[in-house]
C-alpha cells in the first residue's frame, strides 16, 4: 500500500496499521482511549484490564514497526497505563524522556490527585535519531508580569525570546471552554502537538496518529508543513477533523514554522530562534564579562553638605494639566 499521506483512514487502527510498510513514518504520536469509561461515539472505553493491555501491546508494536530508524514514538496517557507501555517499549526501543504535562486542572478533591498526564518519548534507534532543541517564552507571573524564575543579577544573560523547554510542561492549558472544543470527550490542545512535532521532525516529514479523534495531530502537522496520516474508528470524529483541516493553513513567523497561541509565539526550534534573536552569551563570554575589571570608581571627596536654596517656580512655568 502506498503511504496514505495527508489522509484520514476511518476504521480500526490495527487493521490500517498492518497495511503500512515497515520504517515508513518519522514520528508516531498516540493518544489512545484511557479505559476510563469515557463516552466515545464508537469505542467501548471499559475493557477488562488484561484485554486493554493486550490490545495496547498490539498497536504499540505496530507503531514501532512503521517508525523509521531515525524516528520517535510518543505515547500520551495517565501514568498508570504508561508504566505498562514503557515495559513494552523498553524491549525494542530507547527511552528518552517522560514528559510531564501539567494540564492545569483544578486542584480539588484529594491529596496526590493526578495533576499531570505523561508523554513517553522513545526513539527507534539509540543514536542518529532526529531531535531539535526547542524554546518557549520565559515564564511570567500572571498578575505582575515579572519573571517567575529568579535570574538574580544575570538578567542580561537571558535569552531574548525564552528558555529551552524542560521535561515538565506547565505552560500549555487543556481546552477548557466548550466553544473551543469539538463534540469529543478528550480533545488535546493543538500547541501541545506542535511542540512534539517541532521537537522531533523537519518540514516535509510524516507524522502518524492512530487515534486521531477530531484531528489535533493532523492540524498541528499541516500547520507546521509536515505530512500526516490519521487513523480513527469513528466516522463522525473523522468528518469533523476533515472539516477543520480544510480551513487549516501554515503557522509561520518570519518565514519559520512555529507554534503560535492566541497570536503569540509559543514554541520555536532553536535552529530557527538563532536566526531571529540575538544569541545568549557563551560560557566563555559570560566568564569574560564576570572577570572584566570594573570601571574605576571616582575618588570620593568629603564635601560638607550645603543647604540648597529653594527654587522658586513661577505660575507660568508650572507643567500644564497638573492639579
Ligand atoms: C483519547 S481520544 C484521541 C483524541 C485526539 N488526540 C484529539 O485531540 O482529538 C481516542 C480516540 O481513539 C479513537 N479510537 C478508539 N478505538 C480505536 C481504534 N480501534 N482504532 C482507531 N481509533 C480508535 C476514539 O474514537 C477516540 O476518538
Amino acid at each position: 500500500m502506498p503511504l496514505p499521506l495527508d489522509q484520514i483512514l476511518v476504521g480500526d487502527c490495527l487493521k490500517s496499521l498492518r497495511q503500512l510498510p515497515d520504517a515508513s513514518v518519522d514520528v508516531c504520536f498516540a493518544d489512545p482511549p484511557f479505559n476510563l469509561k469515557k463516552r466515545y461515539g464508537k469505542h467501548d472505553d471499559a475493557m477488562a484490564l488484561e484485554e486493554y493491555l493486550a490490545w495496547c501491546e498490539q498497536w504499540i508494536l505496530e507503531l514501532v514497526r512503521v517508525t523509521k530508524p531515525t524516528g520517535s514514538i510518543f505515547l500520551h496517557n495517565i501514568p498508570k497505563w504508561l508504566t505498562y507501555y514503557a515495559a513494552i517499549l523498553n524491549r525494542s526501543t530507547h527511552f528518552r524522556h517522560w514528559i510531564a504535562w501539567d494540564a492545569m486542572s483544578t486542584p480539588l478533591g484529594k491529596t496526590l490527585m493526578p495533576a499531570h498526564y505523561g508523554i513517553l518519548f522513545y526513539t527507534k534507534a539509540a543514536k542518529g535519531y532526529k531531535f531539535n532543541e526547542i524554546r518557549a517564552p520565559h515564564k511570567r507571573c500572571r498578575l505582575c508580569n515579572g519573571f517567575l524564575k529568579d535570574y538574580g543579577g544575570k538578567k542580561d544573560m537571558m535569552h531574548a525570546f525564552g528558555q529551552l523547554v524542560s521535561d515538565a510542561w506547565t505552560d500549555i492549558h487543556r481546552i477548557k471552554h466548550n466553544k473551543r472544543r469539538d463534540e469529543h470527550p478528550c480533545q488535546l490542545p493543538i500547541h501541545l502537538l506542535e511542540r512534539v512535532i517541532l521537537m522531533s521532525t523537519d518540514p516535509g516529514d510524516v507524522v502518524l496518529d492512530p487515534f486521531l479523534g477530531t484531528g489535533t495531530t493532523a492540524i498541528a502537522a499541516k500547520q507546521l508543513g509536515r505530512h500526516y496520516i490519521g487513523l480513527e474508528l469513528d466516522e463522525n470524529y473523522a468528518r469533523i477533523a476533515e472539516q477543520k483541516l480544510a480551513r487549516t493553513g501554515p503557522s509561520r513567523h518570519e518565514g519559520f514554522f512555529v507554534s503560535l497561541y492566541l497570536g503569540k509565539l509559543q514554541t520555536i526550534r532553536e535552529v530557527d530562534a538563532k536566526q531571529l534573536f540575538p544569541p545568549q552569551l557563551t560560557k566563555q563570554q559570560k566568564r569574560a564579562k564576570k572577570e572584566a575589571p570594573r570601571p574605576e570608581e571616582p575618588e570620593l571627596i568629603d564635601v560638607p553638605r550645603q543647604r540648597r536654596p529653594r527654587r522658586r517656580v513661577s505660575a507660568s512655568a508650572a507643567p500644564a494639566g497638573k492639579p
